[in-house]
């Protein structure tokens, strides 16, 4: 159980449970997958590329046609549009159109009368295949400077000239891998063919009107024609941005060249081969400090590996750019961002969106001066952390609200750090095979979008003469709770319980235009949206009332006991009732737009984000140091969610994120062969967290604070954030492995992930340095 500051119960919110927990834990909550089948429905597979570049030469797909059950075989050619499923590059085919550039790309699709039918089939297809050279490697592709879009550089001052200047000064250099967004419910789609060539796409999409204009392009339609819907995903993490569309659009392809229905359910294997990941870092820096650790000139260089096409990668890679300060004020800093191409599959968002990556690489120089300087890593961090005089980013922005000085101070002492930090160099002193170590990180995430006109949303509320009320609005539901805070939202405008709002599926023909439901701001963008609707409703009832009752509007109430209006207390639905009888409006649309956010890309300067939300965490590890597993013994976390809209959601949110962080440093693997292809492909050799890998003291504080800006309820974003709160995790396991050499003025050579196979290996490195 989360434990919690009681300061911060004065500003408690109901925590209403998710809306669809009670369907979750029965298994009722219905999924694309589990709508009743049509009988004509068609299932469907890909034909998968075996080379990681190569031009196909031909393609006899006769054996596919002639297997059992199948119906069609669509290549390329079959496309009657544009055959593109990327967000804005134009580069990802939803079908290899004479050349395959990662292993397991789509070639041929297939449509059979079963799903089984349509996988064996897949199989059967002959494909010939001209290899080209393939870049499989970051240091090939850096050879060759195969890039997707030219090197970044974002700077302030003048780092050669402080790093010269510096007393002291070191180099270093580091790995981190990418992750699998692993979620539970795989990539899945049903097109359902309408009349006049229009077609309806059920997608497990985070991007449904992305996906509408993708299939609507593809088909050569009008976005007019196409219908996207979606009720929940089983789990996004990012994978469901841009992923989703490559199912969605083949569905909508086979619907509309057959005129029946079809599913594509992607096998979990082919969707880890298929679908893009978190891009794998590569990271080396130079920095200059005094004796008291305060960083003087930082030169950073991040590398990623972007895969075979653009997809989000410049922006993932802009956001890890912004969050290589961290909580940190870098005076004199050059980063310089290269974006690889590779030919892997396509890297894509996932939680964090970049910034857990440069996040990693400052705590990873914050280690390692602390290591040289024979300090504790949270001096470093404490002489280093934003302040009065210095409190402006290395791209321009004033950090407002700058609390993760006294967020850090509260987590030291609520979670008793120096004495557990005494207590373990102890314990290590006598251990000679476990070792111990804690580490405290901080974290502050920048929200919004960086690309400014991503920042809106919008809403549409009816309110019905019963006084009931449904909303729809442009966020989607991944789990993440976004339907039962803006359902909230709604009940609180009219005070009226949660339980007379209905939540409904987003849909494209109801909301137009919308964003991704992404960079954490679902619950931000479309809470305002549908709180703008809602009041709209609202200011239209009181005027009505007003009216009718001879009051002033000022003297209309909509409480919780009923609404007021002209020494009358009514009940919300015979205020519906009358103002229906009335012929008053009970339905709006809602929009918001994030204000005061404007970023110039060129020079990277500006203010990209509406303002940061800010956590910290404490982790303790033990290593064992023969085999190089480890335990998380502890975690202690304090976070920032503003003035929170649901505090249980919020809670539920930091424990998952911290988890999947967790993974992402430790258990996860991605590994790769020669030729390209993914060995790592399914559960038995991709390790996620399991609930045992949970530390057992795990506590959750939420920061009494509210939102600087006027967001919804004065609340913060909390979707991404905790995520990183986890470099706690990997910091202190370094530490436990430095105390294998203890006294020693250098820090071991850990790459990320953590696994037993790397901790053996920085063990063995730091002894022998
Ligand atoms: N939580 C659950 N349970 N499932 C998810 O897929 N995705 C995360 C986060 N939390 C995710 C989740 C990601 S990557 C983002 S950007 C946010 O939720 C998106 O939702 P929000 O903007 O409503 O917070
Ligand atoms: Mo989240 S990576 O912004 O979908």
């Amino acid at each position: 159980m989360a434990e919690r500051d009681p300061a911060w119960k004065a500003l408690e919110k109901p925590s209403h449970p998710h809306d669809s927990a009670p369907l979750h834990v029965t298994g009722e909550a219905r999924y694309a997958d589990d709508l009743a089948e049509p009988g004509n429905m068609l299932h469907l597979a890909f034909g998968q590329s075996s080379e990681a570049h190569a031009k196909v030469v031909s393609l006899d797909l006769s054996q596919v046609l002639a297997a059992e059950g199948v119906v069609a075989v669509f290549t390329a050619a079959d496309i009657p549009g544009s055959n593109d499923v990327s967000p804005f590059a134009g580069d990802d085919r939803l079908l290899a159109d004479g050349e395959v550039t990662s292993h397991g790309q789509p070639v041929f699709l297939v449509a059979a009368t079963s799903q089984r039918a349509a996988r064996k089939a897949a199989r059967l297809g002959k494909v010939e295949y001209e290899p080209l050279p393939a870049l499989t490697t970051m240091a090939e592709a850096r050879r060759e400077q195969s890039l997707i879009e030219p090197t970044q550089r974002m700077a302030r001052g003048d780092a050669a000239k402080a790093l010269e200047a510096s007393p002291h000064r070191l180099s270093g250099r580091f790995e981190m891998g990418g992750q699998d967004h692993f979620y539970l419910e795989g990539q899945v789609a049903v097109a359902t063919p309408g009349e006049d060539g229009q077609v309806h796409v059920l997608s497990s999409t985070q991007h449904p009107s992305e996906v509408q204009h993708l299939v609507a392009h593809m088909l050569g339609r009008s976005s007019a024609d196409v219908t996207v819907e979606v009720r929940r995903m089983g789990g996004a993490f990012g994978g469901k941005e841009t992923q989703a569309a490559l199912f969605a659009a083949a569905a909508a392809l086979v619907a509309d060249r057959t005129g029946r229905p079809a599913k594509f359910r992607c096998d979990r294997d082919d969707d880890m081969v298929m679908t893009g990941k978190r891009h794998p870092f590569e990271v080396s820096y130079d920095v200059g400090f005094d004796d008291e650790g305060h960083l003087l000139g930082l030169s950073l260089f991040l590398s990623s590996n972007c895969g075979a096409t653009v997809d989000l990668s410049p922006a993932i890679n802009d956001r890890a750019m912004f969050h290589a300060d961290n909580c940190y004020y870098l005076a004199d800093v050059e980063i310089v961002s290269e974006r690889l191409k590779t030919n892997i599959v396509s890297a894509t968002a996932f939680r964090g969106f970049g910034g857990p990556q440069g996040m990693l690489a400052i705590e990873r120089i914050a280690d390692h001066v602390a290591a040289r300087l024979g300090k504790d890593p949270l001096e470093v961090r404490l002489a280093n952390l934003y302040g009065p005089g210095r409190e402006e980013t290395q791209y321009g922005m004033t950090v407002a609200d700058n609390i993760a000085p006294q967020m850090i101070a509260r987590l030291c002492e609520t979670a008793r750090y120096d004495d557990r930090a005494r207590a373990i160099e102890a314990f290590n002193a006598r251990s000679p095979v476990i070792k111990k170590g804690i580490a405290l990180t901080p974290v502050k995430f920048g929200i919004s979008f960086t690309t400014t006109h991503l920042n809106q949303a919008g809403a549409l509320v009816h309110v019905y003469a019963d006084g009931s009320i449904q909303i729809n609005h442009g966020g989607t539901e991944m789990g993440q709770g976004v339907y039962v805070k803006v359902a909230q939202v709604v009940a609180d405008v009219f005070g009226v319980p949660i339980a007379q709002v209905r939540i409904t599926a987003t849909r494209t023909d109801k909301v137009p235009n919308t964003s991704a439901t992404a960079a954490s701001s679902g619950a931000d963008l479309n809470g305002m949206a549908a709180y703008n609707a809602a009041t709209a409703i609202r200011e239209r009832l009181t005027n009505f009332l007003a009216r009718t009752y001879g009051c002033d509007e000022a003297d209309v109430h909509f409480t919780p006991g009923g609404v007021l209006a002209g020494g009358e207390t009514l009940s919300f639905a015979d205020v519906t009732h009358k103002a229906y009888i009335g012929r008053v409006a009970m339905s709006s649309t809602g929009f918001y737009a994030t204000p005061d956010i404007e970023y110039d890309r060129a020079a990277h300067k500006g203010r990209p984000f509406y303002y940061f939300a800010y956590g910290a965490a404490v982790s303790e590890v033990a290593v064992d140091t023969l085999t190089g597993e480890h335990k998380v013994l502890a975690v202690d976390i304090l976070h920032d969610v503003g003035r929170s809209l649901n505090p249980v959601i919020d809670v539920g949110q930091i424990e998952g994120g911290f988890v999947q962080g967790q993974g992402w440093l430790t258990t996860e693997e991605l590994v790769w062969d020669d030729k390209g292809r993914l060995l790592t492909h399914s559960p038995a050799t991709y390790k996620i967290p399991t609930a045992s890998d949970r530390a057992k003291h795990f506590t959750v504080t939420l920061w009494d604070g509210e939102n600087v800006e006027p967001t919804i309820n004065r609340s913060k974003a909390v979707g991404e954030p905790p995520f990183m709160l986890a470099i706690s995790v990997f910091s202190a396991l370094n530490r436990a492995i430095a105390a294998t050499a203890p006294g020693k003025r250098d820090l071991p050579p850990l790459d990320a992930p953590a696994t037993p196979e790397r901790i053996l290996k920085a063990i063995a490195g730091h002894k022998a340095s």
